[in-house]
């Protein structure tokens, strides 16, 4: 098999997706993978802004059917590399609908789609996510619970949902974002600076925050099979 393709989703702005996506990146470069990033956030790409400098990046307009046949042309010309895709909210649509269009592909391509689905604790983020199943069947989708909107058990619309009990069923997995403090995400945010950079270059206090919210993203990634 080639390497996977990881696609951030969740449908809903603000619910973390680029902060996901990016500590993904970040998780991988760490782990010595060559990968490519795919931004389709055209419009505030600010995954690929923190990363450009350091990572293979591409800006792809997933709102259109070219953006599909780019994206797939990526990653059949890169198979050694795994791909990283930050999705916007307003891709939503566009991804139910030309999603297939990948998924189709993935034969091919001898690649496995790995969904990492983004929710905070409000219900449309499950309505989102059994459209998005519906739209693309042969994923596994990773539930990403973002400890940025509460403790896990406060997700308890998902946590007791029958869509939990399906993710589980097909290999899913329900997993736990860690919330990193505000100023330090505001450090990456506001300097585009990336995670192993920070981790170099911040104050220590804020490193030490940084430290430990990587580490904690480690074993939240860990847990998900890369292979
Ligand atoms: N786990 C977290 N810890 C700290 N801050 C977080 C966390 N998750 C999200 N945030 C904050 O919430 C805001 C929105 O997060 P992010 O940009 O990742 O969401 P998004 O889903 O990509 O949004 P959009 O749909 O606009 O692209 C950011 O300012 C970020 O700092
Ligand atoms: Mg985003």
């Amino acid at each position: 098999m080639a390497k996977n393709i990881y696609l951030i989703g969740g449908g809903k702005g603000g619910v973390g997706k680029s902060l996901v996506s990016m500590a993904t990146v970040d998780f991988l470069l760490q782990r010595d993978e060559d990968l490519v990033l795919v931004d389709a956030d055209t419009s505030n790409p600010d995954v690929w802004k923190t990363y450009k400098d350091t990572a293979r990046t591409e800006l792809l307009d997933l709102d259109n059917a070219d953006g599909w046949i780019e994206l797939i042309n990526v990653a059949d010309s890169n198979q050694e590399s795994v791909i990283v895709i930050n999705t916007a909210a307003r891709n939503n649509k566009s991804v139910n609908a030309y999603g297939q269009i990948l998924s189709n592909t993935l034969p091919e391509l001898r690649r496995k789609l790995v969904t990492l689905w983004v929710i905070n604790r409000q219900r449309d983020s499950l309505e989102l996510l059994k459209e998005y199943m519906d739209a693309i069947p042969d994923t596994v989708v990773h539930v990403v619970r973002n400890g940025y909107f509460g403790e896990e058990r406060k997700f308890e619309l998902y946590n007791s949902s029958k869509r939990r009990a399906l993710i589980e069923e097909r290999g899913g997995l329900s997993l736990t974002f860690p919330d990193l403090a505000d100023r330090v995400s505001d450090d990456i945010y506001s300097k585009r600076m990336n995670i192993a950079l920070a981790a170099k270059e911040l104050p220590l206090g804020n490193r030490a925050e940084l430290c430990r919210w990587r580490a904690e993203v480690k074993s939240m990634l860990e847990q998900i099979g890369h292979e």
